[in-house]
């Protein structure tokens, strides 16, 4: 890759292997016929029936995509594997913690997913239903998810980090009757008490019957009778054949729920569809990833979020890539763990987060230079900014200055990458650089005007695409005020976040705009977070606020008011943040807890957490004129 200035070229050899050779050809014929477009990549698909109509948009904001056809995830992610060469090709490389590898090759992941679907289906699981996975990462995880895809059942993975009320919450809401689960994982030489979590969900979440129980650690956990069963207990009895039919969806089918964190009280369970996300995924991979029949792919990601779903699980099966998965801490047990994995798997691309990078920045080169990266093509980074001196110790030393970095922007609303660079872009480090094909993107005002460049305003994508999310789970409304209202009449998405549009029309995400906040790329609710906090008995009012950190990108600091008669003190401080952990999982655990007498406040009683930020950090407090006293 050759440089000038801040900005780096790709090389000649990059360019020659590039899937796209030519980004502004197909981007003006993506945008000029956004239809035309996607209907080419959907035929690289195999359907049951086609589509009679692309996109039909008469019941905006609900869009639908590929009308008429019916497929299944499973028919492009395997069965259509196994009618080829790939039959034998690997699918799956992991590594536990601990060191023990399996490896998989799309016949036997074949075999493993039907056998998991009929134990699902003799356990009752019918079509449309939901059925929540919480598990460690182990490709058991990855088998009930495609295992329910097949059967026509809906997953919603809770992530294996979250609490047991987290997991209830999620359940009562999409009413869950069967969770699997495993009785723990390896975390930091450790094994976590995953079953024991469940077992505290299932008193508090009424709609569950059935736990299916994957061994992993062997620890000893609690199981009831006629509630509990060990999967390999079900999967040796005669109705865990190997073979099970794929059932036959409609485009439109839910594949699967999500939930994340918005800007009120609860968590929205996003809806992602068997047609739309099959088509976007796959071909945002195979585009920006330039995936290659060959390639072995690593997506560090936990399937457990978006960035799992998509690019750990679904895309790289549809595209016929070998996967890599890994189950526990990149520092364990010593700093330079995953470059020995990609050394020893000859791993050709990473797509992992800023936090990550910058976690292991710090243990320094000598970890990551005394093991042969050659094998490495590409890079990526998701989930918030990068900062160009992580992006440029990633380019350099992880890279070693031939692999291009694919900082994709995108959320759990798009389903797949919507900002990205290809490997052919000039990229600047710090910017996703340009929209995808199909998108048309603004960075705009209050009213829908675009801002000058390199002027911050709130980003929005104008076209449709396959992969959107076609609804908020029993909130239809809320998924029409939250994304679609702001800017109804221009039929925009607003994608809530704020973002800077350079000269050159590269764009420059700055961060959400809501009360949403990334914490290591974890993304939380300020809301969730106060009301956990507020949830401890001493707390009587609270506030979160997101405040810069050198690893987690943003770390939660909380502005409290305790009960009349409690007096501040360090044990509550540290009380009130056990508290939340317990509560939320330990990902929300707060930085700081600062016990004050008041909050500023609007006169209407809004809490003013910029107002807050700005002191924390010395700012100007901005217009003050609605603040209450
Ligand atoms: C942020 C994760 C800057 C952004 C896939 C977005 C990013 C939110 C990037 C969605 C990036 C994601 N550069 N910011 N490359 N990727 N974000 O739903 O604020 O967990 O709105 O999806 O992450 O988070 P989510």
């Amino acid at each position: 890759m050759g440089k000038s200035k801040d900005i780096y070229y790709p090389s000649k050899k990059v360019v020659e292997n590039a899937t796209v050779k030519d980004y502004d050809k197909l981007y003006k014929k993506s945008v000029k016929d956004i239809e035309k477009f996607w209907a080419e990549e959907a035929k690289r698909l195999e359907w049951f029936k086609p589509w009679n109509k692309v996109l039909d948009d008469s019941e905006f904001p609900f869009y639908k995509w590929f009308v008429g056809g019916k497929t299944n995830i499973i028919s492009n992610a395997i069965d259509r594997h196994l009618k080829t060469a790939n039959r034998n090709k690997l699918a799956i490389i992991w590594e536990g913690e601990p060191g023990d590898i399996k490896t998989y090759s799309y016949h036997a992941l074949a075999r493993e997913v039907c056998e998991f679907a009929n134990v699902l289906k003799a356990m009752g699981v019918r079509k449309g239903e939901v059925v929540t996975i919480y598990m460690p990462q182990i490709p058991e995880q990855v088998f009930a998810m495609l295992a329910c895809a097949k059967i026509g059942a809906v997953h919603s993975v809770v992530y294996g980090g979250f609490s047991h009320e987290a997991i209830a919450e999620r359940v009562n809401d999409a009413k869950s009757r069967v969770i699997i689960t495993a009785d723990g994982g390896y975390r930091r030489g450790k094994p976590t008490q995953l079953k024991e979590i469940v077992n505290k969900a299932m008193e508090i979440a009424p709609t569950l019957e059935i736990c299916i129980t994957v061994k992993r650690t062997g620890e000893d956990v609690y199981m009831e009778n006629d509630r509990d069963y060990w999967y390999h207990e079900l999967k040796s009895l005669p109705i865990a054949g190997h073979s099970c039919g794929t059932e036959e969806m409609d485009a439109e089918d839910p594949l699967f729920i999500l939930y994340t964190s918005g800007s009120t009280g609860k968590p929205k369970g996003l809806v992602h569809t068997h047609g739309g996300y099959s088509v976007y995924t796959s071909a945002t991979h195979r585009m920006v990833f330039d995936i290659k029949p060959e390639d072995r792919w690593w997506c560090a990601a936990d399937p457990g979020w978006i960035t799992g779903h998509s690019y750990l699980v679904y895309a790289p099966l549809i595209n016929g890539a070998t996967l890599f998965m890994y189950e526990g801490a990149p520092n364990h047990p010593y700093p330079d763990r995953w470059w020995r994995m990609i050394d020893k798997f000859g791993i050709n691309i990473l797509y992992t987060s800023p936090t990550a990078i910058r976690g292991l920045m710090r243990y320094g080169e000598s970890w990551v230079t005394k093991h042969d990266l050659s094998s490495l093509r590409l890079l990526g980074s998701v989930g918030e900014p990068i900062n160009p001196e992580a992006w440029k110790w990633y380019y350099r030393v992880v890279g070693q200055e031939r692999c291009p970095i694919m900082d994709t922007w995108w959320q759990t609303e798009t389903g797949g990458f919507v900002i990205t660079p290809l490997p052919i872009t000039p990229l600047k480090p710090g910017s996703a650089t340009k929209p995808f094909f199909g998108h048309e993107i603004a960075v705009v005002d209050e009213d829908g005007n675009e801002v000058a460049p390199n002027e911050v305003g709130a980003l929005v994508l104008k076209n449709p695409w396959p992969g959107m999310a076609r609804t908020i789970l029993n909130d239809p409304e809320r998924y029409k005020d939250t994304y679609w209202k702001k800017f109804e009449e221009k039929r925009w998405y607003h994608a809530g976040d704020s973002a800077k549009k350079d000269e050159d029309g590269y764009f420059w995400i700055i961060g959400r705009s809501d009360d949403v906040i990334k914490v290591s790329g974890y993304r939380l609710g300020t809301a969730e977070i106060e009301s956990a906090v507020v949830s401890h008995d001493a707390v009587t009012e609270a506030a979160a606020i997101p405040l810069p950190h050198e690893l987690k990108g943003n770390a939660i600091h909380v502005y409290a008011i305790l009960k009349e008669g409690v007096s501040p003190s360090k044990q509550l401080e540290k009380e009130v943040k056990d508290h939340v952990a317990q509560v939320m999982g330990p990902i929300a655990k707060p930085e700081e807890i600062v016990f004050v007498d008041s909050l500023p406040k609007t006169r209407s009683g809004k809490i003013m957490r910029r107002v807050l930020k700005a002191r924390a950090l010395g700012e100007d407090e901005g217009d003050l004129t609605t603040l209450d006293d």
